[in-house]
């Protein structure tokens, strides 16, 4: 079989080589449903246009509807002799109906429909991971309320820096989460824009009515522009810009995960289905899933260079590079589903350990800010409250003690100012209680946070 389709003006067929290079077929057969959507909308309005007859529209949607359920079962017979999905789907139509498929190509290019294509897929997609986001949102925040009152060493440097509340530590990722799913949701207004009718570059001699199909597709505008709504790529690049902060943003709470795992820190537990063990040492169990959570960002980032690099220099209109667009989105889009869905499942199979976070608290001196914010309520400058603490902290090191351990008397040796009600600010709870603001780690403060976020996925 040659491809007929453009085959008249050569001489001799493309070698192997090239159509196995040229080809994409392989991978763009993904687009099926989408292409025949957007087929049925063309075909649709190309009749109401007065292009098609009644009886080509109506043998085209039986046409398409026959090879939709070959699609599904898997079926249809994929050529790389048809180069791609596009003419794959429109040869097996003309075979099925004759005439009237090869009049569906009718005012349109295979520019403008792939285009249409993958805006139809990455749009429905996007959805899906909005969808995935609030979930996993979700599962962080059951984790959070059962964790309010939980606390942890917060870190600076990975020191021990004050003490937070577990739950406020998680909050801090679904925050994160939430600007993710604006980010999506922005994206996908500029997804929702049709580029059919475009053509090849410059727009079409037929009567198309662009408002008809747009409203049969349900996009929300229409590309104004001809040569720019077949050549850029620039919503897929804004795509994988938004999916590769979001890995980002699982690849550190995945960073997060390993060190907590850790039986150094021992903070956590991962459930034994996200974990495995190794070949040789008997004793382990690896946080695979995070680990390999942490590494897949990696990837996604990769497919933004490459997609933002696939669109430099190229001149307009459409170009055959843009045919690479697919492969790094579809990876991208598979890996952040992916990741999504099994990272719900991991949070909510995730085991406190709140007596080794605490006493790792106890280990770093987290309240020594405390102290000094103490001495100023007491009527001394910070810089010198500073001062003094760190000499009681440098002190507290030699006994190897905490310095809630520490005696009154040794306290106020450091300044006279230090009365018995020192005590209720060295605690880590006291500490805790008294950051209560918007933002701020008091359980109080949290417990809102929960509410104003449970309350915002419930919307
Ligand atoms: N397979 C092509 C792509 O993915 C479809 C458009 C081809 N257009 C062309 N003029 N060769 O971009």
């Amino acid at each position: 079989m040659t491809n007929k389709t453009w085959s008249g003006r050569f001489n001799e067929p493309v070698s192997e080589l090239v159509k196995q290079y040229t080809g994409s077929i392989d991978f763009d057969k993904r687009l099926a449903k989408w292409d025949i959507q957007g087929s049925l909308a063309h075909a649709q309005m190309l009749h109401e246009a007065g292009v098609l007859s009644a009886q080509d529209l109506a043998d085209i949607q039986r046409g398409m509807a026959e090879i939709q359920a070959e699609v599904d079962s898997g079926s249809l017979k994929w050529s790389l002799d048809l180069e791609d999905v596009h003419m794959n789907i429109e040869r097996r139509l003309t075979d099925k109906i004759g005439d009237a498929g090869k009049r569906l190509h009718t005012g349109r290019s295979r520019n403008d429909q792939v285009a249409t294509d993958i805006r139809l897929w990455l749009r429905d997609e996007i959805s899906t991971i909005r969808f995935l986001i609030k979930d996993l949102q979700a599962a962080l925040l059951e984790l959070a309320s059962d964790n309010v009152n939980t606390v942890m060493p917060g870190f600076t440097h990975l020191q021990v820096a004050q003490p937070v509340s577990f739950a406020h530590h998680l909050l801090a990722y679904v925050e994160m989460l939430g600007r993710d799913d604006e980010r999506m949701a922005d994206c996908r207004k500029r997804v929702n824009r049709m580029p059919l009718g475009a053509a090849a570059l410059a727009g079409t001699t037929f009567p198309i009515r662009r408002e008809t199909t747009a409203k049969l597709l349900d996009f929300e505008q229409i590309c104004q522009n001809s040569l720019d709504a077949v050549s850029d790529r620039d919503f897929a690049i804004e795509f994988t810009a938004a999916a590769s902060l979001l890995m980002v943003h699982l690849s550190r709470l995945s960073e997060e995960l390993i060190i907590w795992m850790s039986p150094r820190f021992a903070f956590i537990d991962i459930a034994d289905r996200f974990c495995t063990g190794s070949s040789i040492m008997p004793q382990k169990k690896n946080p695979d899933v995070p680990e390999l959570v942490r590494g897949k960002s990696g990837r996604v980032v990769g497919h933004l260079t490459g997609l933002i690099l696939l669109m430099k220099s190229q001149p307009l209109a459409y170009n055959k590079d843009n045919q690479e667009d697919k492969e790094p989105l579809f990876d991208t889009v598979d890996t952040v589903i992916d990741t999504l869905r099994i990272y719900a499942d991991m949070m909510r199979g995730i085991t406190v350990k709140p007596e080794n976070m605490r006493a790792a608290v106890l280990q770093g001196f987290a309240t020594a800010t405390d102290l000094a914010d103490y001495l100023v309520k007491k009527g001394v400058p910070f810089r010198d409250s500073h001062e003094v603490v760190a000499q009681a902290v440098r002190h507290a090191e030699t006994q190897q003690c905490d310095l809630a351990d520490l005696p009154l008397d040794v306290l106020r040796g450091f300044s006279a100012l230090i009365e018995n009600d020192v005590y209720d600010i060295l605690t880590p709870e006291g500490s805790l209680n008294a950051r209560n603001h918007i933002g701020g780690t008091a359980p109080e403060q949290v417990k809102l946070q929960i509410a104003r976020w449970q309350q915002l996925l419930a919307e």
